[in-house]
């Protein structure tokens, strides 16, 4: 899979998904991070992408045509016109099932906007996806681009050493991880639970299960109305939620 990222700031992108699990994924060619200069798409002779707003107001606004021409010029390159998601945060809210609707593109464009965003025809004319990653303003797209590439990145088949801890963990089934726990079997008088300990493998899946039903309970509660339980395990939650009830 290969992510681009129209960015004023390439370095950024380049040395945060140069690194860790995405820097080993690009070596073994699972997957390509470029980031295109939007700079480098200017025809201003002082190198100039951004300008006042028209009906004024404050900070400067970054121009179409330098970024039509830097997606304009990739697409060139690869032949394709691939999805661009413009990161906004007006736009819809980044989750995981939108994350795996994404990872199963074969090109993604991000498009990071600075100051006061983007002039509004660039975005009429190429943008396809408006994504945020929350309700807070950060100062540029670059941090939200990269937040979304690592987790789409790990969907992929093999960029993850174990295919099923992608699986497993939070978000999966719409329920929260269960807690995880290593030796020694005693730290500062805290105990590993005991079941962890018993070998008996119904018994820990049992338990981990309630756990994360537990947690997703007290934490997410939100989640759970999409979560996929068994019967049995609806009763545990049901049984959970008034044993809450009946102590309020
Ligand atoms: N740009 C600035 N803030 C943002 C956010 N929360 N999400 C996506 N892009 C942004």
């Amino acid at each position: 899979m290969n992510f681009h990222v129209l960015t004023l700031f390439p370095e950024m992108v380049e040395n945060g998904c140069g690194t860790s699990i995405l820097g080993r994924a690009a070596a073994r060619g699972l997957l390509s991070v470029h980031a295109v200069n939007i700079r480098d798409y200017t025809t201003e002779k002082h190198g100039h992408v951004d300008d006042a707003p028209y009906g004024g107001g404050a900070g400067m606004v970054m121009q179409a045509a330098p970024v039509c021409d830097a997606y304009d010029a990739l697409c060139m390159r690869i032949g394709k016109r691939p999805r661009v998601l413009y990161m906004t945060p007006q736009g819809r809210v980044f989750n995981q099932a939108i994350a795996e609707e994404l990872s199963k593109e074969e090109d993604l464009v991000f498009l990071c906007g600075h100051y006061e965003g983007i002039d509004e025809r660039a975005l009429e004319l190429i943008v396809t996806d408006e994504l945020s990653i929350g309700d807070y303003v950060l100062t540029g797209g670059e941090l939200p681009a990269m937040v979304m590439i690592d987790c789409i990145a790990r969907l992929i088949p093999g960029v993850l050493n174990n295919d099923v801890s992608a699986e497993i963990e939070s978000f999966h089934d719409n329920l929260l991880e269960y807690p995880q726990y290593t030796r020694p079997e005693v730290y500062k008088e805290l105990r590993v639970p005991e079941v962890l300990l018993s070998g008996h493998h119904a018994n820990i899946e049992k338990w981990r299960r309630e756990q994360s039903i537990c947690r997703t309970l007290e934490r997410r509660p939100d989640l759970l109305a999409q979560a996929n339980l068994s019967k049995k395990e609806k009763q545990y939650l049901d049984a959970l939620i008034e044993a809450k009830n009946s102590l309020q």
